[in-house]
Parts: structure tokens; C-alpha cells; sequence
């Protein structure tokens, strides 16, 4: 990564240099500024771009999650990582609209290095500078209305319950996304990673969950209109059906159970990068879903013709930053085109793969919005082409539901 710019605010810098000391031994080519004041890191900010701010919470002068609300409104292309203490729990979800991601202290030089590096290296598949910044500066996703008016009923109910909240918030792409991204920030001094609403939302508790839902903002309702046959409610239902028929195929292939977890959250989260795009880029979105009728094409192709990218490349790029697990990353940047991943692995990526194309196959509303079907030679490789039979028949009932 060529001349990647960072800065750190923190009122304690010593403990810093001893990390930048150990990054500088990784021998990549950072340049890094260290700066013990956030007013004098804001003014700094205003002479030269940075392309990542690393701030402590806890800043006596401004608080993290304050200075990265600046940082957010001013320069919203640049990275923003916040390094805090387990107790600052509090503090934590008050910046998560404006970090992307939390990583706790001590933190260590790999931990940084990999939160860092993953989104920037996503980031250049991008292209357009405009593009990465409009990304970066998204604190939320677009949320079936009815989705945000049952969980307040649920919150006002006599006797809430976590797994009814759970329940809804799983049926929406944009507030599981946000969740997770919230609670693999905010609960960092976990060892084990969250990777389903109901494991977010029981680590939450009732009173954040509330707190985040009625008074953050970051759950408003956020509704936005179709553009032809695709909207919040059709993504999300594909989405929900990926992730199933994703962990059912991984279960088919006797995968651990980790995996097949992993497989239903990516499916569900493969699609991603389409409410990104219908809430923030939809005159390009509006002209790729034209061509890709007109021209008879899958719309990940004419999204790159008309966008510069696609939404596999916009989501991706967004659940990187977001700080979400390497295999939901990955199944959103590959599913239309796994060969591109590299190695091919029997993992999360192949069975979203599957799952979204057989989906695909069977429901003509998704066609213009989803791509070709099965890539024959990433399933020759990975000796799955013998079972296209199986799959579909596992499918079925699915189909049949809807
Ligand atoms: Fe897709
Ligand atoms: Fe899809």
C-alpha cells in the first residue's frame, strides 16, 4: 500500500509511539503523525489529507466519539478507528455513527494494521475518489419502515423480549448490518465474534438496544423508493433466502458449524452494496438496471459500465469498513464471480454462490437485478459440479414458499 497517511490523536502519546514503533517495523510505507490535542489534530487536518484517523475515546479536551463527528462531517473519505478501554462501552456506541470501527486498547500492531488495511485495499477497486468518500460517510443503511415500527411496538410492549427484537431485526439487510458492525465495535473485549442478531442484541441488552433504536438515529426509519423492480423489501427478502438456502447447502456439505453461521449472515449480507446504491447512487443504479434490460445483461456488469462498480464492490467495500468478519466480506465481493477470489475454498463464498444463483434461476423478479448463474468452472474445481441436482432440489421448497 503506497504512502498510506495516518494520523493518531490520543492525549497520551506514549503508548502510541510504541505501536507506531512496531508498525514502522512492519516495514510498510506508512507515514505516520502523531498528535496529543484533537483541536490541533482538526487544524492539522485542514493542511494535508490523511487517509486514516486512529483517535482515543477518552480525550479529556474532546471526546472520541466527538472528534470523530468532525472528522465524519469534514473529511468523510479518510478511515476512522477509535481505540478504547472495555468500560468506555458508553462512549463507544455514542461514536458509532461516525466511526467505522472500535478496536480495543491495547490493541495490537496486527490488530490495527488488519482493521486499516482491509477496507483501503477494498477501496481501490473503487476507483473514483468521490465514490470512497460518499461510501465512508454512511451511517446507515435503507430499513423496511415496517421493520423500525415493529421493534418500537416490541420496546413499548408490557414485556419485551430479545429474541422478538432479534427476530425482526433479522428480517431487515440494513439494521443487521448496522448491528453487527455496532457490536463487533462496541463489545471488542470479547474473544468470540458476533455474527447473528439475536447473539448481538442478548450481549446488548434491552436498554441499549432501546437506546439505539429510538434515540441514536441510526435505526431511523429510512425508507427509500424503488427504481423499477428493485427496492428494500424485494433485497431483503432475496437476502433472507440467500442466507438460508446458503447455510442449508453448507450444512448439506457437512461444513463446520461455524461456517454454515457464517454462511447464512453472508447470504444475508451478499446484497449489500444494492441499498447503497439505491439510497445514495441512483441515477447510475437507474441507467445500469435500464442497460442491463435493454441489453439483455446481468446488472453487475452494467452497473460497472454505467458506475465505474458494481454493488458487490460497494458493498464490500462498505462491510469491510464496517469491521464485519473476512468471509461476509468476501461472499459480498465474489458471489457473481468467485473465480476472482483466488483459491477456491468449499467455504462461505461457494455456497452464497450457489445459494444466490440458484435463487436467481428460479424467480424472474430477481433477474434483472442479479447476475449469470452458476460459474460451471468454480464448481468444476471445487468438485461440486456432480451435485447442481441436489442443490436445486434443496432449493425448492424455498422457491415454492414465496
Ligand atoms: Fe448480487
Ligand atoms: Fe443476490
Amino acid at each position: 500500500m503506497d504512502n498510506l497517511r495516518i494520523l493518531f490523536v490520543d492525549e497520551n502519546p506514549q503508548q502510541i509511539k510504541d505501536l507506531v514503533l512496531t508498525l514502522n517495523a512492519l516495514g510498510n510505507p506508512w507515514e505516520i503523525q502523531i498528535i496529543d490535542s484533537p483541536t490541533t489534530a482538526l487544524k492539522a487536518m485542514r493542511g494535508r489529507s490523511f487517509d486514516v484517523v486512529i483517535t482515543d475515546i477518552g480525550m479529556r479536551e474532546m471526546n472520541g466519539a466527538e472528534f470523530m463527528r468532525h472528522v465524519h462531517r469534514s473529511y468523510p473519505g479518510t478511515v476512522r478507528l477509535i481505540l478504547s478501554d472495555v468500560e468506555d462501552k458508553d462512549a463507544v456506541l455514542a461514536s458509532v455513527g461516525y466511526a467505522h470501527q472500535c478496536l480495543s486498547k491495547p490493541c495490537t500492531p496486527g490488530a490495527l494494521w488488519t482493521a486499516m488495511t482491509r477496507s483501503l485495499r477494498l477501496r481501490k477497486t473503487l476507483d473514483s475518489n468521490l465514490m470512497h468518500r460518499q461510501i465512508s460517510q454512511i451511517r446507515s443503511l435503507p430499513t423496511l419502515p415496517q421493520t423500525y415500527y415493529d421493534l418500537i411496538d416490541i420496546l413499548q410492549s408490557k414485556d419485551p423480549s430479545i429474541k422478538d427484537i432479534a427476530d425482526v431485526i433479522q428480517t431487515d439487510v440494513g439494521m443487521t448490518a448496522k448491528l453487527l458492525q455496532i457490536l463487533n465495535s462496541a463489545f471488542y473485549g470479547l474473544t468470540t465474534r458476533i455474527n447473528t442478531p439475536l447473539q448481538a442484541v442478548s450481549l446488548l441488552g434491552l436498554d441499549k438496544i432501546n437506546a439505539l433504536i429510538t434515540t441514536s438515529g441510526i435505526f431511523l426509519q429510512f425508507d427509500v423508493p424503488s427504481i423499477k423492480e428493485l427496492n428494500v423489501e424485494g433485497i431483503c427478502n432475496h437476502s433472507i433466502q440467500t442466507g438460508h438456502y446458503a447455510r442449508l447447502i453448507a450444512r448439506m456439505l457437512e461444513l463446520e458449524p461455524t461456517v454454515c453461521e457464517d454462511a447464512l449472515l453472508a447470504g444475508m449480507l451478499h446484497d449489500v452494496g444494492k441499498l447503497v446504491e439505491l439510497a445514495y447512487f441512483r441515477p447510475g443504479l437507474k441507467e445500469a438496471i435500464n442497460s442491463a434490460r435493454m441489453d439483455m445483461k446481468p446488472l453487475y456488469l452494467t452497473e460497472r459500465e454505467q458506475m465505474g462498480v458494481n454493488h458487490s464492490q460497494v458493498g464490500a467495500y462498505l462491510l469491510a469498513l464496517w469491521g464485519l468478519p473476512d468471509p461476509i466480506v468476501e461472499a459480498a465481493a465474489y458471489h457473481h464471480e468467485p473465480t476472482r477470489a483466488g483459491e477456491p475454498e468449499v467455504g462461505v463464498l461457494a455456497c452464497v454462490h450457489i445459494a444466490n444463483a440458484m435463487l436467481r434461476d428460479s424467480n424472474a423478479s430477481t433477474l434483472v437485478c442479479e447476475g449469470v448463474g452458476l460459474e460451471r468452472n468454480y464448481l468444476e474445481e471445487l468438485n461440486l459440479i456432480d451435485r447442481i441436482d441436489q442443490f436445486k432440489e434443496l432449493c425448492a421448497p424455498l422457491i415454492t414458499e414465496r
